[in-house]
Order: structure tokens, then sequence, then C-alpha cells
């Protein structure tokens, strides 16, 4: 039998970025049609009833109906961390992040984990997670058998490091490509499941262990690869200490193979021309965290001008470097940092980052990430009059961006009224 829900609904047909607000559609009392997990048709609500009068019917009334959000770039494992006081980037990996990551040792633990972090991803309304995990395969059992248990699409893959760490989180080249590999081969293409070939950034890993990543994405060409990039001024100097030989941050993955189309590079704030005009000439993507780079205090991402010059681009939390495992709170820090920089983000721009612009830079945008016929059916279903702060900004608005902006600023999961897995309701935790 099919679903059919009822609400506001938005969906995009262009890149706000390109078209501005006209690529995106709103229909003010607007319908989707679920049939077998996927959407069968979208359309005005009435029409959409008169047309397939079998269908039974989830009325939400003036809440909207969006694609569920994708997060592009989280780390799991930090969920018990996020929100930890006093550090910048180095100090803070030292102090807070691989003390916990270090506990991920324990299966016991890191199934715990990954069961709190679905449940905190779904309550805010995140149907896709792009996650890192630990150097530990036990964490990326965690992450990806949680996921496959609640029918998820889901992507991560076993942070490699060698040097510069905690002895217990490091390996070798060769046992990182070993390790990994088999993680890859478990789990890429189970179900909805993908890996991702994840060295975790230039400072901890030795040439040999960027070459065997390498090797590794290589032979294997549809995975994605993700690391960070150019993340804070300390990290690049340290960089540019450890690699001498390189032009730059980016030509040290360049030098192993490191950069393609399904590049996803965490951050990319500070960075060169040079830099840039590499990233969009390999088609490779930016995840942009802006309540990670205004926490952990590593600068303003230039969004609106990387966008502007051809970089893919998708939204992400990067907890717990990021402060928030809301992408409307994500929304909201990316239109502050687009402030401090002299760009306003359109709320279409900010929608479009966090669902179908993540999706492009996660290459799913076939799959998830829009409302539109043959896509998956992720969706979340939100309360646009959430908070009475929100509530009587809203009653005041003009337009649909109007009303919707007062949710991007001030939401949280509370507006999260329900999600839908792969056409099914009821996957928000009560
Ligand atoms: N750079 C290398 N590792 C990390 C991490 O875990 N979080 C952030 N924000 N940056 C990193
Ligand atoms: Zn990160």
């Amino acid at each position: 039998m099919a679903d059919l829900i009822l609400g506001q609904t938005l969906a995009f047909h262009g890149d706000p970025f390109d078209e501005g607000p006209t690529a995106a559609h709103h229909e003010s009392r607007g319908g989707v049609l679920v049939r077998g997990g996927r959407i069968a048709a979208t359309g005005p609500a009435d029409a959409l009833r008169a047309a397939h009068p079998g269908a039974r019917v989830h009325d939400h009334g003036e809440a909207l109906i969006t694609a569920g959000f994708i997060d592009a770039h989280v780390h799991y494992p930090q969920t018990a961390i996020v929100a930890s006081w006093g550090k910048r980037l180095i100090d803070w990996l030292d102090s807070y992040t691989f003390p916990e990551e270090a506990r991920f040792a324990d299966p016991a633990h890191a199934a715990a984990t990954a069961r709190t972090y679905f449940d905190l991803a779904l309550s805010h309304g995140t149907t896709t997670s792009c996650s890192y995990c630990t150097s530990h395969p036990a964490s990326v059992e965690a992450y990806f058998a949680e996921a496959h248990r609640r029918g998820l699409r889901a992507l991560g893959g076993r942070t490699a490091m060698d040097r510069n760490a905690p002895e217990e989180l490091c390996d070798t080249a060769q046992s990182a490509y070993d390790k990994s590999r088999a993680l890859l081969e478990r789990w890429h293409g189970q179900g909805r499941l993908s890996y991702v070939v994840t060295p975790r950034f230039a400072p901890t890993s030795s040439r040999d262990q960027l070459a065997a990543m390498g090797a590794l994405w290589a032979a294997h060409p549809d995975c994605l690869m993700q690391t960070h990039l150019s993340e804070q001024p300390d990290e690049i100097a340290w960089v540019a200490e450890l690699f001498p030989e390189a032009r730059d941050y980016l030509d040290v993955y360049e030098r192993f193979g490191l950069i393609g189309s399904r590049a996803v590079y965490g951050h990319a704030i500070h960075l060169t021309d040079r830099e840039r005009a590499r990233l969009a000439e390999a088609g490779a993507a930016v995840a942009h965290c802006p309540t990670s780079n205004t926490f952990i205090g590593s600068g303003l991402c230039d969004v609106a001008g990387l966008k502007a010059e051809g970089i893919t681009l998708g939204l992400a939390t990067d907890t717990g470097g990021g402060s928030s495992f809301s992408m409307l709170r994500t929304m909201a820090a990316a239109y502050e940092i687009g402030q401090l920089r002299g760009t306003a983000l359109h709320p279409a721009q900010l929608w479009w980052l966090a669902t179908r612009g993540a999706a492009k830079a996660l290459h799913l945008d076939a799959h998830i990430g829009n409302l539109a016929v043959g896509m998956e059916a992720d969706l979340a279903i939100i309360d646009l009059a959430s908070t009475p702060a929100i509530a009587q900004r809203a009653a005041r608005a003009e337009d649909f961006w109007e009303a919707l902006f007062p949710t991007i600023m001030m939401g949280d999961d509370r507006a999260i009224r329900d999600v839908w897995i792969a056409g099914r309701p009821g996957a928000r935790p009560a």
C-alpha cells in the first residue's frame, strides 16, 4: 500500500547558488507519495489525494516535508566529548579526542556509542551520516551494524594513523591497508552502506601510510576518500614542517593519490589560490563544518567564494569538534559565518547545503537529498513553529522563506516531528 504524506513541501530542481531561490520549489499544501521505500509522486495535496484514493494518508498540516538532512562529515566516536571546553585543534585532539577514541578498543563501548549517535542524529532529522570511525575495526563494525539494523543509508571508514597520536591508536602503513581493505570488502555496498577510505589528516600519517591509503582508494575507485584539509593555521604550519617537499597542504594529498572527484575534504578554510583551483579542477568536495570552525576557533570558510569557483560543497556537523548534532543549528552557523565574510546565505542555499548539496558532495544525489520521483524516501517532517519564540516570528512572515528562517536560526530537535527511513515513518526516537 502507498503512503501519502501531506504538508508544505520543499524540493530543489537546481542549485540556489547558481539560480537563487527559484532553484527551489515550495508547495504550501503539497504531498509526497511513498511506495516501496521510494518517492512515487510529488505535487499539490488535492491532486495527489484524487489520483491515489487508496493511499494511507499522513496529514502533517502546516509542517514542512523535506528530504532528511545529510551530515557530510562527522566523528561518531566523539559523541561523548561534544562541547569540551577551551582548546584549539591540536590540543583538543590530544586532550579530549584521542583519549576518547582509545576507548573504542572495547566493542561494547563502540556499540553503545553508535546507538547513542544514531538516536541523536535521527532525533535531529539527520537521515544519512558520513562518519570517521576510530582506528579500531570494532568501531567500524559497530557503526555499520547499527546503521544497517536501522535501515539507514550511511557512509564511514576506519581512521588511519601511524604517527603523532597515542601508540594504541596507531598502526602501520601495511596494517592500515589490510584492516581498511577487510572492512571495505565486508561493508561497502551492503544494503545502503558505503565504505570511505579515511586517512585522518596529513600530520598523523607517514608518507608510507598516505601512499597505502592512496593505493587502497585506487583499487576501489567507486569508494569515497575523506580527510581533513587546512583547518587551523598551526596545523598548516605543522604540515609544511612535516612535508617540506609539498607545495601546500593539498599537495601532500596529491602526492599520494589522495585527490579526485570522490574526495571529500573537511574544513578547507585557509586555502591558497592554487589549492582552490586544484579542488575545482579535480571536482573534489569540501565538507563545510561551521559549528566546529567557530567552536575550535578555526576560521571563517569562504563558502560563497568556493561555490562561485565551482567547488562542490556540502554541510556537516563535524561533531565532536562541532558543537551540535543539529543540521538546523549547523545551517545557522553557516549563515553567521557567511555574514562575517560579507555574504548573507539565503535560506534556500542553507537548506540545499544540508540536503541536496551534501548528497552531491557524497555522490549520492541520485538516491537521497531531494523530494523527487525515484528518490529513496528518507524524509524529515519539520514543525515550523516548534517553540514560542519561533512561532511568534514565523507568524509575522510574509513568505515561505521568512517563515522558514526562524527555524533555521533557532530550531533544534524540538522542530523534528517525525523521520521516515526508506519509506517507513517513526524513525525519530521518542
Ligand atoms: N583534524 C584531524 N582530526 C580531526 C578531528 O577529529 N576533528 C577535527 N575537527 N579536525 C581534525
Ligand atoms: Zn572532522
